[in-house]
């Protein structure tokens, strides 16, 4: 089976995507796959790369970049042909032609243009069979605010938040626009999270702790995405499950759940506490046996709300008075060596190289 493992691309998530592409292609059955390691360059061109995992790391010194691993001169396009879709190679270095009769594509893309729905759209025009979720599904699971709308049509639980979009900010600060944004978060209670609605990895968040902040916060997010969700605080531990599709149209199968333990040099789980420092996951999270199981139901029906497939990893919030929130979903979540679906799985004993046979299996059903 010959499989295009897609990486990078135009999002903020870039290096988080090509450390996800070290992991899977460092594990990938080579026995069983034929990889083609595709990169999008970060001004949205699509090449060959080596696919090296040693330089696809993500650390506090280095942040990969598909441009470091590109093969020179080599440009990609998805395109339908003839006898179904492919990938073409142009350039001056010679590629094998049959190196683009890809099977299936593995878009372990996360954030804007890959996580949302467009190349899986790109994708469904040319004819290339692709593995996750599909359109709607993709669009919705990214979008904070109709992911929450969905959720809430299922009667999943969710938090209290507002969205903020374009017209709600107004022109100035003394704007009454933006006072009712003002009034609106403020009965939320603070402290509040302030995040792009269409964002991923914690980038362009912040935490705010009163008014005062709120500005700011709102501008940075906006930095990423004219519209912005003020979430509010829930407290308690924040615990996490994977999901995979299920086999020959069985339900979805839900993880063991894990529990994030950030970083004390962190105060929250932001980008550096993700990635670059030393949080970790306690698997399984240490909460009932009761509360586990609520968190792999609803994981499974947040799955199903937005019509996912695939893959994903379902985010909660287990409440001191052990109540599950579901805070979101993830359709393309990390697989970074300290991203929680791969360890979920690992844990739950789906080691990583059986586990992107399942989800390439899954795709190719
Ligand atoms: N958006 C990142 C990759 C995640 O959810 O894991
Ligand atoms: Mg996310």
């Amino acid at each position: 089976v010959r499989v295009a493992v897609v990486f990078g691309g135009r999002s903020a998530e870039h290096a988080v995507s090509c450390a996800s592409a070290g992991l899977v292609l460092g594990a990938i059955d080579s026995d069983r796959y034929d990889v083609v390691p595709i990169g999008i360059a970060r001004d949205g061109r699509w090449v060959l790369t080596s696919g090296d995992p040693a330089r696809l790391a993500l650390t506090s010194g280095s942040s990969p970049s598909v441009e470091a691993v590109a093969t020179p001169g080599v440009s990609v396009t998805p395109a339908a042909g003839p006898s179904g879709g492919a990938l073409v190679f142009s350039g001056p270095a010679s590629v094998p032609p049959e190196l683009g009769e890809v099977d299936v594509v593995l878009p372990l893309l996360h954030g804007t243009f890959g996580e949302d729905g467009t190349i899986q759209g790109l994708l469904e025009m040319a004819g290339i069979r692709y593995a996750g979720a599909g359109v709607l599904a993709s669009a919705a699971g990214m979008d904070k605010e109709y992911m929450k709308i969905l959720f809430a049509a299922r009667g999943l639980p969710i938090g209290r938040y507002v969205v903020v979009r374009d017209r709600d900010w107004g022109v100035s600060p003394s704007s009454p626009e933006r006072k009712k944004v003002f009034d609106e978060v403020a009965e939320l209670g603070f402290p509040v999270f302030v995040k792009p609605a269409r964002g991923g990895s914690s980038i362009g968040t912040s935490r705010v702790s009163g008014p005062d902040e709120l500005e700011a916060a709102i501008e940075e997010a906006r930095r990423y995405d004219r519209k912005v969700l003020v979430e509010a605080f829930v407290a308690g531990a924040e615990v996490e499950c994977a999901v995979l599709e299920g086999i020959d149209g069985a339900p979805p199968e839900a993880s063991v759940p894990g529990q994030i333990v950030v970083d004390p040099q962190s105060t929250w789980y932001d980008f550096e506490a993700k990635y670059l420092e030393d949080s970790r996951m306690e698997i399984p999270a240490p909460i009932p046996a009761s509360a586990a199981a609520r968190v792999r139901t609803l994981a499974c029906a947040a799955f199903d709300a937005i019509g996912c497939e695939g893959l994903a990893r379902v985010d909660f919030f287990y409440t001191p008075s052990g109540e599950v929130v579901v805070n979101e979903i993830n359709t393309m979540p990390g697989m970074t060596p300290s991203s929680g679906f791969p360890l979920m799985w690992a844990a739950s004993g789906v080691p990583l190289p059986q586990l992107i046979d399942r989800i390439i299996t899954t795709a190719l059903a």
